[in-house]
């Protein structure tokens, strides 16, 4: 299991290691909707007959691919509790198939991704649900966080070469300051924020800014459009792009960007 906050490279880094090895994955994003069925498979009209289906567990275990399961911690606790033999080695039974008895492949694995640790979260991620203590028992768990700083600036300048290392450095230094704020480590005890910057939403406020250089300041046209849209509240906006002019002074102007 893989935890640690969005965007930070949880996903693209499983699949990333699995593409060089050569390894088949079977990658599954999870909802508060998402049902052990849905994993298994199910019946489906194929002209005229009915024809089963196996899902990307049963895939996975069948032919000895590798299944990511993303974001299990938004998962019903009693519905990933039908995963527990299978995490233990044991065969999967698929009574909605007759009773079908589907032995993992020795190369199957397992591999999950959330953003908390299976204690239901500290309110800072919608949704996540506390998990079932003999559930979590099954997993190795490795904890992430964002990427370093000079890693980060590698990502900027093979997506955006356009944009100058300074100011690149700068846009890192900001996603930082954000990031502090978000999980309550900011200096500035005041403000809350509900939004915090990924490196999804780094590189999508570099790509913007390139692509838009003939807006008045690009690099607020694209932070509105990255990040700053999306918050609930005007203060959060306002604080930070103060943030934001500390950083990179008067030139980042939002006034220039109105209409
Ligand atoms: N090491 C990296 N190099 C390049 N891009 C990365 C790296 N890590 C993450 N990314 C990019 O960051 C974004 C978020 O990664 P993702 O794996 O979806 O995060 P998570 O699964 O933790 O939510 C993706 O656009 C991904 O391409
Ligand atoms: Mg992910």
């Amino acid at each position: 299991m893989i935890s640690g906050p969005t965007g930070c490279g949880k996903t693209s880094v499983i699949e990333q290691i699995l593409a060089r090895l050569h390894r088949p994955a079977q990658s599954y994003t999870c909802g508060a909707s998402t049902e052990f069925m849905d994993l298994v498979g199910q019946w489906v009209m194929v002209a005229g007959d009915m024809v089963w289906m196996d899902g990307c567990l049963t895939t996975a275990m069948r032919h000895g691919h590798v299944l990511i399961l993303n974001e299990i911690d938004l998962v019903d606790p009693a519905e990933l509790a039908n995963l527990n033999a299978v995490l233990e080695d044991a065969p999967l039974v698929i009574t909605h198939n007759g009773g079908e008895i589907v032995k993992p492949h020795a190369d199957f694995r397992f591999i999950a991704t959330c953003n908390g640790n299976g204690n239901g979260g500290d309110g800072i991620y919608v949704g996540v649900q506390r998990q079932n203590l003999a559930f979590m028992d099954r997993f190795n768990v490795i904890k992430t966080n964002y990427l370093n700083p000079d890693i980060e600036l590698d990502i900027l300048k093979k997506v955006t070469p356009k944009i100058p290392n300074t100011i690149a450095k700068r846009m890192i230094e900001l996603a930082n300051k954000v990031r502090s704020i978000f999980i309550g480590e900011g200096d500035d005890d005041n403000i809350e924020l509900s939004v915090t910057f990924s490196t999804r939403t780094l590189i999508r406020w570099a790509v913007l800014t390139q692509r838009n250089k003939g807006a008045g300041c690009p690099l607020s046209y694209a932070l509105d459009r990255a990040l700053l849209n999306r918050c609930a509240e005007k203060e959060e906006v306002e604080a930070i792009r103060s943030l934001a002019i500390g950083l990179f002074g008067d030139s980042f102007n939002p006034a220039e960007n109105e209409n």
